[in-house]
């Protein structure tokens, strides 16, 4: 396969709707459209994020065009998200990928949203270095929390998992609990800069193995809320940075415990973080001063690969371009797909 190859990567697995241009495996460009319509409803309605992916996907791959600079006759391969996901949202950006390639008589290419989450780190523009295989990855988003032992860009093992809530859940139920808006894990970001991360102390899972679990910590976070409220109704007012701190500081101990035992059980002194949750500070640091501590080389995604986006699908198009491995007009997308 010489020569330079054009990729139109396409997202629409949850609430944003994103188009990206890769020229190799570097990016030309990477747009997304958030959808603020989930944010008063205190998480994202699957029916509203069908609708918006239906009117944001024609203007975002325009502008993922213009942006590169190209037109897109010139593309060589158009690669879109085929699960796992919410189905009516996938099938938006399914179908356009597919009646797109079809039109323009060139190979379409199924990609593993979660896969891509990872392969966003092979990136070439990433970061001066991308992660060598085998590598160790912490795949933390609003529906996965995983960890991964990727031996090449095509073969992934499933080392771990949840067996309940996923790591961004636990952030955005907690910030719920609080009253803040959807996605709730950035605000929680922002306010435990200012809190004390040993304020409170909730209940932590006792999972076996390389799993983990979410929801006893909601709910124990939720009767530490529940119970000093009725003390003092401004309780969470009064304690917002504290309780972040505290919350945040749990989820990514808890996380931090299980990546340190997969790094002693394999060897592996490759180690990287991706999805939404890898952009929390807290999650950034420690996995920094692990590595540090432990000589260990650590990988972490800029912030703009970090959330769902185009590019990380680009990429995975173009690995599978590498090998010729083209996706079928007539297949549809999966709400649940093993990594
Ligand atoms: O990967 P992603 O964009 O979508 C899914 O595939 O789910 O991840 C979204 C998740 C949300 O739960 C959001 O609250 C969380 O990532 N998130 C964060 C931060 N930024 C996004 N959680 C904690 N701290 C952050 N800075
Ligand atoms: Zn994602």
């Amino acid at each position: 396969m010489d020569g330079q190859k054009y990729i139109l990567g396409i997202e629409s697995s949850c609430d944003d709707t994103s188009a990206a241009v890769l020229v190799d495996r570097r990016v030309l460009s990477n747009v997304t459209a958030n959808q603020d319509i989930h944010r008063e409803y205190g998480g994202v309605v699957p029916e509203l994020a069908s609708r918006a992916h239906q009117e944001n996907i024609v203007p975002v791959i325009d502008q993922a065009l213009k942006k590169a600079g190209i037109t897109a006759n010139q593309l060589d391969g158009i690669a879109y998200t085929k699960g796992p996901g919410l189905l009516g949202a996938l099938l938006v950006g399914g179908a356009f990928a597919k009646s797109m390639a079809q039109s323009l008589d060139i190979p379409l290419y199924d990609v593993h949203h979660m896969r891509a989450h990872i392969l966003a780190h092979m990136i070439e523009n990433v970061d001066s270095r991308n992660p060598e295989f085998p590598f160790l990855c912490l795949t933390v988003s609003g529906g996965h929390t995983q960890i991964v032992r990727v031996d090449s860009p095509y073969d992934f093992v499933l080392l771990g998992q949840t067996i309940d809530d996923a790591a961004g859940e636990a952030f955005d139920k907690a910030a719920k609990i609080m009253g803040l808006p959807y996605p709730g894990g950035p605000l929680i970001d922002k306010y435990a800069k200012s809190g004390n991360p040993n304020a409170f102390t909730f209940g932590r899972p006792n999972i076996p193995d390389l799993n983990f679990s979410f929801s006893g910590l909601k709910t124990s976070f939720l009767y530490t809320v529940q119970n000093n409220q009725q003390k003092d109704s401004d309780f969470v007012t009064k304690n917002l940075n504290d309780l972040a701190a505290s919350i945040q500081f749990t989820i990514v101990d808890i996380l931090m415990e299980k990546l340190e035992r997969a790094v002693e059980k394999t060897g592996i002194d490759h180690i990287a973080i991706a999805g939404g949750v890898s952009a929390n500070s807290e999650l950034r640091n420690r996995i920094v001063s692990f590595g540090k501590k432990h000589g260990k080389q650590t990988y972490i995604p800029p912030f703009s690969y970090c959330t769902d986006n185009g590019a990380m699908i680009g990429i995975v198009g173009w690995y599978n371009h590498q090998r010729g491995l083209s996706g079928k007009l007539d297949e549809g997308s999966l709400a649940r797909w093993e990594i």
